[in-house]
């Protein structure tokens, strides 16, 4: 096959994602620079340390990491797949990030997309392929009655393509993202719609980060497959059972929370500090609203300026009094979909700061560079913070905040992001497409006297770090080894 090198060595604890730990870009002279991956899986599986005896197989996802993975730069607890590049821009582009992460945050514009035809096809095989590398890769890694953890929506197919590979590992899939209601779902070629969730129903196992996204899930597979839908006995360790052709998958939510020893402790080095105070310069004594995304469809950035702009507008008693601290760090830019956003991002953003500005004040603080020290001091410094997504997992950055701002933040958070399942008590909560609203829930965010504010603030942490990321993982691994 395409997959490249053979494992470097087996384990009993097998991760499987696209995005790996860490990934390489190539410079000047053709040197090598480690980075680490972003988004809410990595921040979840990173923390599962070296102690615990696995290997992690994850993609090769540039010329870098092509690079990287011949030459033996990464871990040897680390595999990366060299997956051939026409494969695996269909796969990652194609299928994952244009077609399931479409389907699963609502994000089509249904009367001129999706156009499911020829081209289609092909990125469907060549994600069928994919698939399959990291099957073949996961039955060469795993030792004999292994647990292997497959994550997210570019390895649907994986968990039943490697069951009949190696029938005695325990397998389980966890979805990172939402999980589309059926009469969406449907928008799905009828095979295509069936074999994504035949391939996770191949799983022992299949977790989710909240019960709504669980039900939708289980919901297409009664839809789509006629599969029975059971509730659980509590002491089996699940929400659900479905049960397909004779086999029964568990379905289990964990709702991964904030790390806070390790935000607390990177929060408060030099690094940041200094940051804070370059903040604090540029904000003066005004209050600050703060948002911190990937320039993701998704993430709604544009709105929660529109929603900004709508407060200076109609309370003016804000003017010169408040910033909006938006940091938007570039993601998925092959698309030209994420492209365009982040053009309407900086227009938005810039049409504020036009409208409003004066020489001494610039309302709209927008940075499109990825920079996490700058991102926890902005999470120190924020008064409030706007978490206003379309539609989210989870969204780590609604836990993270509280557990690291300095003096208590009010959180804005749409009733659209996981999160909002333990947030939504102590934080304003707003339908993202209702921009007025938004804007209202802010100019109530502003004026939340102090003390409650710290107190919600402090509830939101607790409620934020109540499974972090460690447990997180150790729950998945003790339910589908438990019995063994
Ligand atoms: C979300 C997905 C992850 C993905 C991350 C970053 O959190 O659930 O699977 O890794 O976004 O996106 P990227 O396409 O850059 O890996």
């Amino acid at each position: 096959g395409s997959a490249g090198s053979a494992p470097r060595r087996t384990a009993p604890i097998v991760l499987a994602s696209n995005r790996g730990p860490v990934s390489f870009s190539v410079g000047d002279e053709g040197t090598l620079t480690p980075r680490r991956g972003g988004g809410g899986l990595v921040s979840g599986l990173s923390a599962i340390g070296t102690e615990q005896e696995s290997v992690w197989v994850c993609a090769a996802l540039s010329d870098g990491d092509r690079a990287a993975a011949r030459q033996g730069l990464t871990d040897p607890d680390v595999h990366m797949l060299d997956i051939d590049p026409g494969t695996f821009t269909r796969a990652y582009n194609g299928i994952a990030n244009s077609t399931l992460w479409f389907v699963h945050h609502l994000l089509y514009d249904t009367p001129t997309k999706p156009v499911f035809g020829a081209n289609f096809r092909r990125e469907w095989a060549s994600y069928e392929a994919y698939n399959r590398a990291f099957a073949d890769a996961l039955a060469a890694c795993a030792e004999p009655g292994a647990a292997v953890l497959v994550q997210d929506y570019h390895l649907s197919l994986t968990p039943r393509l490697l069951r009949e590979l190696r029938p005695d590992v325990r397998i389980g899939h966890f979805s990172h993202t939402p999980w589309a209601p059926p009469d969406y779902y449907r928008l799905l070629p009828d095979d295509v719609a069936a074999d994504v969730l035949r391939g996770i129903l191949g799983a022992d196992r299949a977790g989710f980060l909240t019960e709504r996204w669980a039900r939708s899930f289980a919901a297409c597979c009664e839809a789509v497959l006629g599969a029975e839908v059971g509730e659980v006995a509590p002491d089996a360790d699940g929400l659900l059972s479905i049960t397909y052709e004779g086999r029964t998958t568990v379905v289990g939510v964990h709702p991964l929370g904030a790390d806070a020893g390790f935000l607390r402790e990177r929060a408060h080095r030099s690094d940041v500090d200094a940051r804070l105070a370059a903040l604090r310069e540029q904000v003066g004594d005004r209050r600050t609203v703060v948002r911190v995304d990937r320039t993701e469809l998704s993430k709604n950035i544009v709105r929660g300026l529109l929603a900004y702009q709508h407060l200076l507008r109609t309370r003016p008693e804000w003017l010169d009094r408040v910033v909006h601290i938006a940091f938007a760090y570039p993601s998925r830019h092959d698309l030209p979909e994420y492209r365009e956003y982040t053009a309407a991002v900086l227009r938005t953003a810039q049409e504020i700061n036009d409208e409003f500005g004066t020489p001494s004040w610039q309302p709209v603080i927008l940075h499109v560079n990825d920079d996490f020290p700058r991102s926890l001091a902005a999470y120190r410094l924020a008064d409030v913070a706007l978490v206003n997504p379309i539609r989210d997992g989870m969204n780590l950055v609604a836990k993270e905040v509280p557990v690291v701002s300095d003096r208590g933040v009010a959180l804005v958070l749409s009733r659209e992001a996981g999160a909002f399942a333990e947030l939504g008590e102590d934080s304003l909560t707003v339908n993202p497409y209702d921009v007025i609203a938004t804007a209202d829930a802010l100019a109530a965010a502003l004026v939340m006297p102090e003390e409650e504010r710290a107190s919600r603030s402090k509830r939101l942490a607790e409620a934020g770090t109540a499974l972090p990321p460690t447990e997180w993982f150790l729950q998945q691994l003790r339910a589908l080894t438990a019995g063994r």
